[in-house]
């Protein structure tokens, strides 16, 4: 939802700030700019409307001269995708440039005074009325650090802000409010960013800032500064868990791809977390009201773990998208919220945890990104240590928390002694046997998937069908179809079909139906039961199973057979082959896979 990023050194910076951005893009393309001090009272700013490579080609940014700027990947909230709202924005003497991610609700308040003062604003954003703020300040106080203070503490919102003035050229001032920001030291340079992807390539050391800090860095310094009472803050340094090349495509066409590839060692990563840790939570989720909560493809996880946590951990839990949490939730002392995100800074998910909190839950997280805001938040966190996830779409982190839910959940069946420790032993080894499965998914069934989504790819709707377990694997897997492919997907419980959508079926219409092994006898006949209903009204219906003794149903119109595997890991499997689906149609329908159209990898707004 906007990548914002900053560098400051003594030698030309503008290839590397580029670079920043372009590390950035998954997190907004509509548009891009960068802004540069060099000397001049005026700050040179060069934006345009779409990708980073398209705009910085056009607009000669790597030509920049300068060793202090600050550059913006956007996901448009307020105003168009235009040239004029894209950012840097500048102050009207073009001595102050502001990037900025998130929203200042109060913008039209703080415009209309401007506008009274005489500012001259050029955008329809809500970003611009920072840099006139900053700069009005400045004219009273002619120091750039008071300015920059004064006019944050008027903004009301969320935020991350980045900004430079010839006035200082020698600084980058940023600050943060439910927004990420982050501070990379590097040997020759520092920078600031949304997140450390941008300049992983230079430093994997990192500071993060908090809410109601500053900070004020320079090229070979930083401080961080409370906003309220200006007393510096100390923070420590960390060293980042990813290098740079594990952010690279390595020979794959498409980030997606090679992420789905990357499943088997991310299984292994989930199995090896340790099991004090998955033990601790699990405790937590017995002792307390377990709430789970997630958004999009974290939503429909919660959903699969809210089955496992029924089926084996001996209760069932709530599982409630984020975006709805506030609306639904009541939350006390006894609650445990356990909020479930890639980049642990979505802004709904966050939004849960804030109101757990206030109705003073306990709070806990399983999250890819290490210091995110989620990871910061709560009282208890599993770190999922599934390496970056560059594309937009969440595959390997998603099944990376299925498998750590599953653990926690077989945990606290144990605890309250609803199965045993050798069943649970059980369960765990069965898992073991996922990353050599997907292997020979991968290796033997990606050509046959291929084919089904080449012969498919003019079907407009899909139905993605399940039951049990099974469901919110449909949900997910038909997500990641309109995700990518821009074709009309929906994912139900098949048992729901038959209650009004089935009117739907007709030869223009695919179903997806994945099904339970055969051991599941009642799950596997109920299933049935509706592959018939759709057959019986002439829909193409492809099912996703286990190889299993016997040829599949004849009844299907096509089957992803997945190579033997013990029946316990049937829906993990299925995902992936569902994945490969969505990615294959993507790729037959030419779209842009890594970024799909309208979407961020980390959506940071409301
Ligand atoms: C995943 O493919 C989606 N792009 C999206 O639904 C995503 O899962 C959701 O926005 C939550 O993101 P998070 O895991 O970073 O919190």
């Amino acid at each position: 939802m906007c990548g914002i990023a900053g560098v400051i050194s003594l030698g030309d910076i503008a290839e590397r700030l580029v670079q920043c951005i372009h590390n950035l893009e998954y997190r907004g393309y509509d548009s891009c700019g960068v802004a540069m001090v060099n000397g001049s009272p005026h700050i040179h700013v060069r934006k345009n409307i779409g990708a980073v490579a398209e705009v910085s080609e056009k607009e000669r940014f790597s030509s920049l001269a300068g060793h202090t700027g600050i550059a913006h990947t956007r996901w448009a909230t307020h105003g168009k995708v235009t040239r004029e709202n894209a950012h840097p924005h500048s102050s009207c003497a073009a001595d102050f440039s502001v990037t900025h991610n998130g929203i200042i609700s109060n913008h039209e308040r703080l415009r209309a005074r401007l506008t009274r003062d005489g500012h001259k604003f050029l955008s329809e954003t809500d970003t611009e009325v920072i840099v006139h703020l900053v700069e009005d300040y400045f004219m009273k106080s002619m120091s750039v650090e008071k300015a920059f203070v004064a006019a944050i503490r008027e903004l009301e919102g969320t935020y991350a802000v980045a900004m430079i003035s010839s006035h200082e050229p020698d600084r980058i001032f940023c600050v943060r409010k439910e927004s990420p920001l982050i501070i990379g030291l590097g040997t020759d340079a520092n920078y600031v960013a949304s997140d450390f992807n941008a300049f992983v390539d230079h430093t994997k050391k990192a500071v993060f800032i908090e809410d109601g800090e500053y900070a004020v860095v320079a090229h070979d310094s930083h401080s961080i500064k409370s906003i309220a009472t200006g007393e510096a803050v100390c923070r420590e340094v960390l060293e980042l868990p990813w290098d740079s090349e594990m952010a690279q495509k390595g020979g794959f066409p498409h980030y997606m791809l090679k992420e789905i590839y990357e499943q088997p060692t991310v299984v292994n990563s989930a199995l090896d977390i340790d099991e004090a840790k998955i033990e601790n939570l699990a405790r937590l989720t017995v002792e307390k009201n377990l709430v789970l909560t997630g958004v999009g493809t974290t939503f429909y996880i919660t959903q699969f773990a809210q089955y496992m946590f029924s089926i084996y951990g001996g209760a069932t839990p709530l599982a409630l998208s984020s975006d709805e949490f506030r609306h639904l939730a009541r939350m006390n002392k006894d609650s445990l919220v356990l909020a479930v995100s890639q980049s642990g800074e979505t802004y709904d998910t966050l939004t849960a945890l804030r109101v757990a909190k206030n109705q003073r839950a306990s709070t806990a997280a399983i999250v890819n990104v290490m210091g995110s805001s989620m990871a910061r938040t709560v009282d208890s966190l599993i770190l999922q240590g599934s390496g970056p996830e560059i594309c937009v779409l969440s595959t390997k982190a998603a099944l990376s928390q299925m498998i750590i839910l599953t653990r926690v959940a077989l945990e606290a069946g144990v605890l309250r002694g609803t199965i045993t420790r050798k069943e649970a032993n059980a369960r765990i080894k069965d898992l073991r046997a996922i990353p050599d499965a997907i292997e020979r998914t991968l290796n033997e069934k990606s050509g046959f998937i291929h084919t089904i989504a080449k012969a498919q790819s003019h079907i407009n709707h899909w139905l993605f069908l399940g039951r049990e377990r099974y469901y919110p694997v449909a949900r997910e897997s038909a997500l990641k179809m309109k995700e990518v492919s821009y074709v009309h997907a929906e994912g139900m419980p098949s048992g729901f079909l038959k209650h009004g959508t089935i009117a739907l079926i007709d030869e223009k219409m695919n179903s997806v139906v994945f099904m339970p092994p055969k051991e599941q006898k009642e799950l596997y006949d109920l299933s049935m039961s509706s592959v018939e209903e759709i057959r019986a009204r002439g829909g193409y219906i492809l099912g996703i199973m286990l190889e299993e003794k016997g040829k599949p149903p004849g009844v299907f119109s096509d089957v992803i057979t997945l190579p033997k595997a013990p029946s316990f890991v049937a829906p993990y499997l299925q995902m992936v082959a569902a994945q490969l689906l969505s990615y294959f149609t993507a790729v037959t329908l030419k779209r842009n896979i890594d970024r799909p159209r309208s979407l961020a990898k980390s959506v940071t707004v409301a």
